[in-house]
């Protein structure tokens, strides 16, 4: 699967996909990163990337232009992915889109809008508007960082252990989780339960099926 971020702000991108299990899942070549600053497609010599509102208003607008050349650039490496752009407009993810996106394995050329928004003519070349929730961010650098994380966890071999298809199986119920606890026995006061230290397979499942929390 190929993700390309089309960014003005590479560092912010880079340095979470360079981390942890987004990075270990490059690493494996499970997935296929690419970061592409927006600013090297802006135009003149200053390379403008945003202008004024027709009409008035405040703030600046990300002009098409620059947007444009870069989703064609990123096209000619991955000529089916989808285009998505990150805007607290779009549909709000939930995990059953999630869970979609990552098993067609599709790939995404990701838009982070900024500024006080985009020129309305970008649109004609996206393929899907996602927001992450019910709040206004400044950029969609975020946005495009969770998307990206909640897709490639479920990719297979990224997680390793059988865990997460395990609580994925759940999903009709949405997700669940049961409480769990690592040593020592007792921190503070608070005791693990002693169901779970005392090795008896069925009765461990019963309590965890009996504890299970929507998360
Ligand atoms: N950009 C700014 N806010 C956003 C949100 N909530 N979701 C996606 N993109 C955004």
């Amino acid at each position: 699967m190929k993700i390309q971020v089309i960014t003005l702000f590479p560092a912010m991108i880079n340095e979470t996909l360079n981390s942890s299990m987004m990075f270990k899942a490059s690493k494996n070549l499970i997935v296929e990163f690419k970061v592409i600053d927006l600013r090297q497609y802006g135009l003149g010599p200053r390379k403008q990337v945003d202008d004024t509102p027709y009409g008035g208003g405040d703030g600046m607008l990300m002009r098409p232009e620059p947007i444009f050349a870069a989703v064609i650039d990123a096209k000619k490496y991955a000529p089916t992915a989808k285009v998505v752009i990150m805007t607290p407009a779009g549909k709000t993810l939930i995990q059953s889109r999630v869970r979609d996106m990552a098993s067609s394995a599709t790939d995404l050329i990701i838009i982070c809008a900024h500024y006080e928004g985009y020129d309305e003519r970008v649109l004609s070349i996206v393929d899907e508007q996602i927001s992450i929730g019910g709040y206004v961010l400044t950029g969609g650098e975020l946005p495009a960082l969770v998307l990206i994380d909640s897709i490639v966890r479920l990719l297979p071999g990224v997680l390793g252990g059988e865990k997460s298809a395990e609580i994925e199986s759940f999903s009709e119920q949405g997700i669940i989780e049961y409480p769990q606890y690592t040593k020592p026995r007792e921190f503070n006061g608070m005791k693990v339960p002693e169901v779970l230290l005392n090795g008896h397979h069925a009765a461990i499942l019963k309590w965890q099926n009996e504890n299970y929390k929507k998360v």
